[in-house]
């Protein structure tokens, strides 16, 4: 067992676990921040996206161990249900998803690019949620909905 020193969403925290858990398991079951999704367990749905250091990476391949000191950012990270995040906005006003299992490794990786890239493409944005599987098939309004994610954040929503 170690105790690993990380900041989550803006907090410093402390976990206390085998240095080879998963930081899927740590954010959910030690941290109860159960946004973030176990789908594979392979590192193959990005349904356990979350920032690392600003980057996307799928929280179930990553051990504690490697994320000491590090910061985190999880969909509960984004916005609250009271002030969403322009990408949460935009999921809703496109009604972009079925189940909505995906959706939150979904946005992470999304945030990723609009950090990056204000104004991308179609196609950058198919390409930079690639490694994201949606299983009910809504790719077409969830490009549409990060499109409009884009917009909001130009026009100045700046979350
Ligand atoms: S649960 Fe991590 S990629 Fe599928
Ligand atoms: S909305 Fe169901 S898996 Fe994507």
């Amino acid at each position: 067992m170690q105790t690993v020193r990380l900041i989550v969403n803006g907090n410093a925290v402390g976990a206390t676990a085998e240095a080879e858990t998963p930081l899927l398991d740590i954010l959910r079951n030690h941290l109860g921040l159960m946004g973030t999704k176990f789908g594979c367990g392979l590192e193959q749905c990005g349904c356990c996206m979350v920032l690392v250091d600003g980057k996307p990476e799928k929280s179930c391949g990553k051990p504690l161990s490697a994320v000491a000191g590090k910061e985190i950012v999880t969909i509960e990270g984004l916005g609250t249900p009271e002030r969403p995040h322009p990408l949460q906005q935009a999921f809703i006003d496109e009604q972009a998803g079925q189940c909505g299992y995906c959706l939150p490794g979904i946005l992470i990786s999304a945030k990723a690019l609009l950090d990056r890239n204000a104004s991308p493409s179609r196609k950058e944005i198919a390409e930079a949620l690639d490694d994201n599987i949606c299983r009910c098939g809504s790719h077409i309004r969830i490009l549409r909905a990060v499109e409009c994610a884009a917009r909001l954040l130009r026009d100045g929503d700046a979350r």
